[in-house]
């Protein structure tokens, strides 16, 4: 019998889904569609830290800063938050927002795949500088959206996730999509893509 760690990810039929991109790439928004269209569950490690933050949590008054100023939250801190969900909806989900640093994958790969619940397909939403600054200021969601704070979390991903691009480069599980175009266009492009990536995708 097969114990879950030796399970290839893609016998249950599911989807688990990464999306990775800068603030203001769109990764929400597309999460949003993609948990729609294929019933799965939209994870947001940002979502899920404003949440803590605005009801107040033991957790959220520790968060605070750190979302206000657009620096990263503590590894811990984020992966202890994200377990609980990510276990919930090990039969399907998109992650949006985590890993964002080399780090935060290296330290969740071991844990995920000895559960047979790690990622079967990343998209890298890719879009230039200038429209990122464009969306976000003019989405302006509250402290997070001031100018110093988005120039500061652009920052904050070319420092920390942009590396972690690097060392996911050439993965066969790993696809870059322009983000730049129309929502409608871009979350088409995705389906496609991983359509391409693997053969797990029943018909939406
Ligand atoms: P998080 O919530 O992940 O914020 P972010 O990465 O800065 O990204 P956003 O949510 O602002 O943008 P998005 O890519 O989701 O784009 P959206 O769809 O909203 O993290 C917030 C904070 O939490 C971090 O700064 C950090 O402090 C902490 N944190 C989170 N994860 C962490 C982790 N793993 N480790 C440590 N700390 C962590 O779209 C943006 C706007 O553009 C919207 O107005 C939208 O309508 C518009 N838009 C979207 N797509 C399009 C399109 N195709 N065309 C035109 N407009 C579009
Ligand atoms: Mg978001």
């Amino acid at each position: 019998m097969k114990c879950a760690a030796d399970r290839d990810p893609r016998d249950d039929g599911l989807m688990r889904l990464l999306l990775i991109g800068a603030p203001g790439a769109g990764k929400g928004t597309q999460a949003e569609r993609l948990a729609a269209r294929f019933g799965i569950t939209h994870i947001s490690s940002g979502d899920l830290l404003r949440q803590h933050v605005r009801d107040q949590t033991a957790l959220g008054r520790t968060v605070k800063s750190y979302v206000d100023r657009g620096d990263l939250v503590p590894d811990g801190v984020v992966m202890d938050m994200l377990r609980k969900p990510v276990m919930a909806a090990a039969r399907g989900y998109v992650l949006d927002g985590f890993p964002r640093t080399v780090e935060q994958a290296e330290a969740s790969y071991a844990a995920v795949r000895s559960l047979g619940v790690e990622v079967q397909a990343a998209i890298h939403l890719d879009v230039p500088r200038e429209e990122l600054i464009r969306r976000l200021l003019a989405r302006g969601r509250g402290t997070e959206d001031a100018e110093a704070v988005v120039v500061h979390r652009l920052d904050v991903y070319q420092r920390k996730t942009v590396p972690l691009l690097e060392y996911y480069a050439g993965r066969e599980w790993m696809s870059i999509v322009d983000g730049s175009r129309s929502a409608e266009f871009v979350h088409e492009d995705i389906v496609r893509r991983i359509g391409k990536l693997a053969a797990f995708i029943s018909s939406p």
